[in-house]
Formats: structure tokens, sequence, C-alpha cells
């Protein structure tokens, strides 16, 4: 296993980005201090060729102006928020709208714009980086002051771990999670739709156009929602028009809190599999609708379905619901979320 610490430039106010990489396994995984971002991962086919499956920029400017999210480390809240507000303990919370009326990744100016204390460690089976971030009282409209931990790491076991941890002092909806863009043939190589995808998920939260909930969480039998046998992603049928694709987040079946199965995805040419387990409810499955030629990496361009996201988190609008389960963390009830991405090559 090897860690390496590397410079990925300077910031406007003259703050160093660092970016580090960690090898273990099969595996080689990049990951930079701004927006706590993955930023590349090495995966080899079946015929040993190693590809880079992460979407992402060749240097920090492209992080630094990243409006589809690529990779980055989403807080407070992933997902929308209706009308970009909540009310907790009697009390309003405005947020920025940045999707129409409602906020989407927490505003304009979410966790993933910010610099990150990082540090690397080796730990059992794994070598990790551990994020962590002090959010004042008020930041982006959420109530109290919030410390955020992020470990992210490689296991011996071709495991990619993610740990999301934070503190408050006063009560606040808490949803955290990464926005990697996956494309198992290598990044630039094509779109997505050829995968063949299963979700451990009967049922799925049921939205409006605009992404915003309706409250009901919908079986997904006999419905273009139904992944519980492995498929492709088939985009067709009306249902998924206004999204352009799949942007639904699907409720993970099994117990909640517990590390359980949440999604496979399969790419036949090169071979390479990943299993994703969560502990949290749901999970968002993007298939990058909203990409319109995105300069890449090396000259890839990203155009529309060239790369899906498999965002584990609560439910969107949580803090609206009070159906959904809980995201609220409190002094006393810190938050804490798992998620594990494991890769296979046959
Ligand atoms: C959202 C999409 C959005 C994308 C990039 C996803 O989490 O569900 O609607 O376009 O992030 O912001």
């Amino acid at each position: 296993m090897k860690i390496k610490e590397n410079d990925f430039g300077v910031l406007s106010n003259g703050k160093k980005v660092k970016i580090w990489t960690l090898s273990a396994g099969d595996l080689k995984l990049s990951l930079s201090s701004y927006g706590a971002a993955w930023t590349s991962l090495i995966v080899p086919s079946r015929n040993g060729i190693k590809d880079d499956i992460l979407l992402g920029y060749s240097g920090l400017d492209g992080y630094l102006n990243n409006g589809p999210y690529i990779g980055v480390t989403v807080g407070r809240f992933a997902n929308r928020i209706k009308d970009a507000s909540f009310e907790i303990m009697g009390m309003r919370h405005a947020l920025n709208a940045n999707d129409g009326v409602n906020s989407l990744h927490s505003g304009p100016r979410g966790f993933d714009k910010l610099l990150w204390k990082s540090e690397a460690y080796e730990e059992n089976e794994g070598v990790y980086v551990r994020f962590e971030l002090d959010s004042p009282d008020g930041d982006c409209g959420f109530p109290g002051q919030m410390k955020a931990v992020v470990n992210y790491g490689l296991t011996k076991s071709n495991e990619v771990i993610c740990d999301y941890q934070a503190k408050v002092d006063k009560p606040c909806p808490i949803n955290l999670t990464n926005h990697a863009y996956f494309n198992l043939a290598g990044e630039g190589n094509g779109n997505i739709l050829n995968h063949d995808v299963v979700l451990y998920s009967s049922s799925y939260v049921q939205v409006d156009k605009t992404g915003i909930p309706t409250g009901n969480i919908v079986p997904v039998d006999g419905t273009i929602f139904d992944f519980r046998k492995r498929r492709k992603i088939f985009l067709g049928g009306s249902f998924l028009k206004p999204f352009r694709g799949y942007d639904h987040c699907f409720a993970v079946d099994g117990e909640r809190g517990k590390l359980r199965p949440c999604a496979e995805v399969h790419e036949e040419d090169t071979g390479r599999s990943m299993a994703v387990f969560t502990s949290q409810p749901g999970v968002q499955f993007y298939t990058g609708n909203f990409l319109k030629n995105a300069a890449g990496k090396h000259g890839s361009v990203y155009g529309k379905h060239s790369g899906f996201c498999l965002e584990t988190q609560h439910y969107p609008d949580t803090p609206n619901q009070k159906g959904f389960p809980s995201c609220t963390a409190a002094p006393g009830k810190d938050y804490h979320e798992k998620a594990v991405f494991k890769f296979d090559v046959g």
C-alpha cells in the first residue's frame, strides 16, 4: 500500500490545494483537498488494462468551475430542498436557491467549493485520507456550527471506503455524499447506457417534474424504476422525459443505518464490476443527463450520459418531509453514515 502527497495548485487567496494518491490492492485513488473530491480511480480491466473510471478534470481549474459537481463531496445537504427553505425547532431557515426556486446541493456555495483540511493515514488493511471542515453558524443558511469529518480510503480488497461524520451544536439536517461520475469502460470512453445495473430497491422516492418529492415512496414493481434484476439502463418512457434520464432517489432495501447492498454495475467489454453498499436510506441514481460537452481529463469531452452517479444519501427534501427517515443531527446526536464501493474484474 502507498500514500503520495502532491501540490494540486493554489487558490486566489494563496491557499495551497493538495492532491493525495492512495494505492492498495489493484486500485489507485486520487483525492483533492478542494471539495474533498475524488479526481481519479484507476481500475484494471479483465485484460489488465488500467483505465481511469472517474470523470474529472486535468487540473485544479476544472474543479474551480465544476458546474456538474464532478467527484466532489456534497454538504451540508446533498440533493434538493423545496423552496430553498425548511423549519426546525419552530424557526424557518432560508437557503440560497440555485435550481429554480429550490436549493440543490446546499446552494451555489456548498462544501464542494471549500478547501478541506486533509491528512493521510494507514490503518489495518487500507490507506485513507481524513478530510475536515468547520462550517460556521448560518453557513449557506443552515443553523448552528458543524464540524464535518469525511474519511475516504482504499483497502487491499479493492474497496473504496467512505465514512461521513458530523457534529453540530444546534439541530440541523445533514446529508453528506460523494458525487463521483463513473464510466466503467474508462472516462471519455463513450456513454454508460450499455452498463448493466442492479439496484437493491423495491421502492423509490416519487418526485414532481422539478425533482421535489411528492412525499410518496412508490413500489418499483412493473415500472421503469425496477432494477431488482440485472438489466441495461433503458431511458425510454415518458416518465423519464422531464429528467432526460434517471435522476431519482431509490429507497435501499434492508435495515437503515446498517451497511447493506445498494447497487451493482457491470461493464461487459472490460469485465469491470462495482458493488455499492450503504448505511443510508437511499441512493440517487443519476445518469449524467445534464452533462453538456464538459471539458474533461486529457482532452475528453463529456456529453450527456458519459458517466453515472450513485450518490448514497438521505432522501431529497427530508427537512420538509415529516414521513421520511430523519437526517437531523443534534448536540449529543452525531451524524454518521458509511458507503463502500467494491471493484471486481472478471
Ligand atoms: C442531481 C441532478 C443534478 C446533478 C448535478 C445530481 O445529484 O440529482 O439533478 O443535475 O446532481 O448537479
